[in-house]
């Protein structure tokens, strides 16, 4: 695992925001965001305060799972990250209106946030329809990779899960034998019925609309590899 040579791909910006999201942008996103100059070893009890088991979300979108997650688990303390401004807004718009306290935004490359956390830091890891890049040329750009894979497991606690969703057959097929092929990971769940506490994405719903068919992946971190 080295620097992050490639850049994000992907678009940081879509339609004008409406007023509402541009104020909470403007003056609920700075209460709530991570911004990083290098720092590493952070854990949950210094980024929130107290320590607590800590969740991450890669790629969260419009936030919806991030939002639901958080207030059915506000014991947990959750870290979204996501380049995309609309989606920030659309999350900070969830948070504010639920008045959800236990998340934090890092509104960038996920990479760069994975870095700074400590080792064996994080119980959970969700990257749920990741981009696909179904050209062959753009296969490094899919998310799940040797890299950011030895980055997750660095953070990832032993048996801490690693869940990940796509409807995109070959994005599936290339997610599964990147973490069958990890001595980091061991598949705990793969299955197009989701698991029992899953929380439904805005994509997925998408999938589903589209008639496409979802997968459904569980991977634990092992103890020792
Ligand atoms: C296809 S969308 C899925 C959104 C959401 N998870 C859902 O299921 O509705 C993939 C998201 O991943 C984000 N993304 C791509 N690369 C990323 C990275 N390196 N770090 C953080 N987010 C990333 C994109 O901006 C995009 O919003």
């Amino acid at each position: 695992m080295g620097v992050i040579s490639s850049r994000l791909y992907g678009r940081r910006k879509g339609r004008g925001l409406h007023v509402r999201k541009t104020a909470l942008m403007q003056s609920f996103l700075p209460q709530v965001q991570i911004t990083l100059s290098g720092e590493k070893g952070l854990t949950a009890g210094s980024l929130f305060g107290t320590p607590a088991p800590l969740i991450l979300e890669i790629g969260f979108g419009g936030g919806e799972h991030l939002a639901a997650q958080a207030k059915r688990n506000p014991e947990m303390r959750f870290i979204g990250c996501e380049p995309f401004v609309n989606g920030i807004a659309s999350l900070l718009d969830h948070l504010e209106r639920d008045r959800i306290t236990n998340v934090r935004v890092f509104a960038d490359d996920a990479r760069v946030m994975l870095d700074a956390l400590a080792d064996a830091s994080v119980e959970t890891c969700f990257v749920l329809f990741a981009d696909p890049w179904p050209k062959k040329k753009h296969r490094e750009r899919r998310f799940i990779g040797p890299d950011s894979l030895s980055r997750l497991a660095r953070v990832l606690k032993p048996k801490g899960l690693l869940r990940v969703a796509s409807d995109h057959p070959q994005l599936i097929a290339w997610t599964r034998a990147q973490l069958d092929g990890s001595p980091a990971f061991r598949c705990a769940y793969a299955d197009s019925v989701p698991p029992p506490d899953w929380i439904p994405t805005r994509y997925q719903e998408k999938a589903l609309q589209a008639g496409r068919v979802p997968v459904f992946m569980d991977y634990r971190r092992v103890d020792a590899f």
